[in-house]
């Protein structure tokens, strides 16, 4: 029995759109912080069973809602020569109810369970590409603190790997507007954008350079600069989805109620730079130093929203059960 934990990532340097849909190769770097909440827990368990089975969050999930989950574990068949089904259990805490991309834990933790489930022996490099099989984000939550995926051309080329953040700590608060599921998942919002926003070569052009841009920041440890980029890539981001037919509009009225009152929370002097992914929620970049004045100052604004606060986590392990 093996048994991983992986955390959500955030991304500064945003990922949307893939120029390889079964490989789920991005079109551009991005560039990330994992958190240190919310974590994922799965337990990969080999059977004689002819089929995988999935339970998550208690339920058992039908053979469609499988499917990512399948491609992980036949790469893995594939790599250990072991054709043996997989049973799994995998369990979100509060992550999906924050609104926050479980996915990428969820796939993170399962790589890491896979790995040591069928003997794979992959180093970290190895586990971000088997899990980015299953989501393009979840290659990130393998690694933790500062993250960067590199496009690549290729399965072997496509992976992430840790970056150092020479900076003062990091930290988020999580302006929750709405704990509804997305009403477009990203896997379809980026190929509708891909096939219909005339914007969409300007997002991977323009955001290819925001990532040789950050990177150059995070060597200097230059928060103003990374908040910045982080910031034109959301808006970029958005923008490309806008353009698409039907458009995409995850950010609502609320939400850039929330963007206007973190450039104010800015004129007051505080750090704070916004992102926001396939949702209307918005995560708040900013210090540990200053994050309970942010989450005070957001929290007392914005009442009906939840706002939770998370410093910079680990990557993806197994738990010590496991290892033992
Ligand atoms: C908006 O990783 O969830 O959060 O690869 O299709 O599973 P798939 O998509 P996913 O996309 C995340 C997109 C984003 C931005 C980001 O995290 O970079």
């Amino acid at each position: 029995m093996s048994t991983a934990i992986a955390q959500p990532n955030i991304a500064l340097i945003k990922y949307w759109g893939k120029v390889d849909e079964e490989l789920i190769l991005p079109a551009t770097d991005s560039i990330s912080l994992t958190l240190d909440g919310f974590p994922t827990t799965t337990t990969v368990e080999l059977s004689d069973d002819e089929l995988d089975t999935i339970v998550l969050n208690g339920r058992q999930l039908t053979e469609a809602e499988t499917m990512r989950m399948r491609r992980v574990l036949d790469r893995a068949r594939e790599l250990s020569g072991d054709r043996r089904a997989a049973s799994i259990t995998s369990t979100n805490t509060i992550a999906t109810a924050a609104g926050l991309a479980s996915s990428a834990a969820g796939f993170a933790a399962l790589a890491t369970a896979v790995n040591n489930a069928y003997a794979l022996g992959l180093d970290a490099t190895g586990i971000s590409r088997l899990a980015r099989l299953g989501s393009g984000s979840a290659s990130r939550s393998v690694f933790g603190g500062m993250v960067r995926w590199h496009r690549g051309h290729d399965d072997l080329t496509s992976y992430a790997e840790s970056i150092d953040w020479n900076g003062p700590e990091l930290a988020l608060v999580i302006v929750q507007l709405s704990a509804a599921q997305k009403a477009i998942s990203s896997r379809v919002g980026m190929t509708r954008t891909i096939e219909t926003s005339p914007f969409y070569e300007g997002w991977v052009t323009s955001n290819q350079r925001l990532v040789e841009q950050a990177m150059a920041a995070v060597a200097e440890g230059e928060l103003a600069e990374l908040g910045q980029l982080t910031e034109l890539s959301t808006m970029r981001m958005h923008a490309s989805m806008l353009g698409a037919v039907p458009p995409i509009r995850y950010l609502t009225g609320e939400s850039f109620t929330v963007l206007d009152a973190v450039a104010e929370l800015r004129n007051e002097g505080l750090t704070a730079y916004a992102t926001a992914d396939a949702g209307p929620n918005i995560k708040v970049l900013t210090t540990v130093a200053e994050l309970d004045d942010v989450h005070a100052w957001l929290s007392e604004r914005f009442p009906q929203a939840a706002t939770l606060t998370s410093r910079i986590g680990a990557g993806a392990h197994l738990t010590e059960a496991a290892v033992a």
